[in-house]
């Protein structure tokens, strides 16, 4: 079974957990559109969406799912989104589609977050996957030599712009072993607006869609 039949199983088993009427918090990204396209197929009534990127909300206007600014719709009882690394303890890391700021600030306003992935994303250690810090783009030259001091290598994402208007620095070959001080300690640098390590806020269920169903990790 491919990866994309394997995210399409998690999507699929994820829309389980959505109540009727609910305003849904939904992510960026190929597993998420899996979901958005299984919420649309089964009629799933929410009352509206509060997406992490522009593109998640293009795609939810055009199956007519009311897009909700979070300014007006107050905290949310559930947000699904993938991720690019999840370990067994449900840290993650996330980012790859350049929506990593947007998303953090959904998950910490959703009272519940639902991470969807394929096999593949399970990893021992957060790391491999290089790490998208997103940074002011004036800032972004005095940010990488920082992330240098901390052992990373800093490449700049070539012609990516976010929907905040920013620049995405992915940064290899950092050992992610405490991966809430290492969220922090990225944060602390001035010019960065947010980077990808979702610890201090992690998932609260990993379903991750296997060649044989979906398994359900809880941290
Ligand atoms: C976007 C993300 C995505 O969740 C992450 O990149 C996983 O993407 P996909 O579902 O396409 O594998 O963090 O910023």
């Amino acid at each position: 079974m491919s990866s994309d039949q394997q995210k399409q199983r998690a999507a699929e088993a994820a829309v389980e957990y959505v109540a009727d009427g609910c305003v849904l918090g939904v992510g960026t990204g190929s597993t998420v559109n899996h979901f958005i396209a299984a919420l649309v197929r089964r009629r799933v009534p929410i009352a509206g969406a509060v997406s992490s990127s522009e593109a998640s909300a293009r795609l939810l206007r055009e199956a007519r799912i009311n897009v909700v600014e979070l300014n007006s719709s107050g905290d949310l009882d559930l947000y699904i989104d993938g991720a690019d690394e999840a370990t067994r303890h449900l840290k993650l890391i996330k980012g790859g589609g350049a929506a990593l700021t947007r998303e953090k600030i959904v998950a910490a306003a959703s009272r519940r977050f639902i991470c969807i992935a394929d096999q593949s994303k399970l990893v021992d250690v957060l790391g491999r996957f290089p790490l998208p810090v997103e940074v002011i783009p004036m800032a972004r030259s005095y940010v990488a030599r920082q992330l240098v001091k901390l052992g990373g290598q800093p490449v700049l994402r070539e012609g990516v712009i976010t929907d905040n208007g920013n620049q995405i620095l992915d940064v290899h070959n950092l050992s992610i072993l405490d991966p809430a001080a290492t969220e922090a300690a990225i944060n602390q640098i001035v010019g960065v607006v947010c980077n990808g390590i979702f610890a201090r806020r992690g998932a609260d269920l990993l379903l991750l869609g296997t060649d044989t169903g979906v398994e359900v990790l809880k941290p």
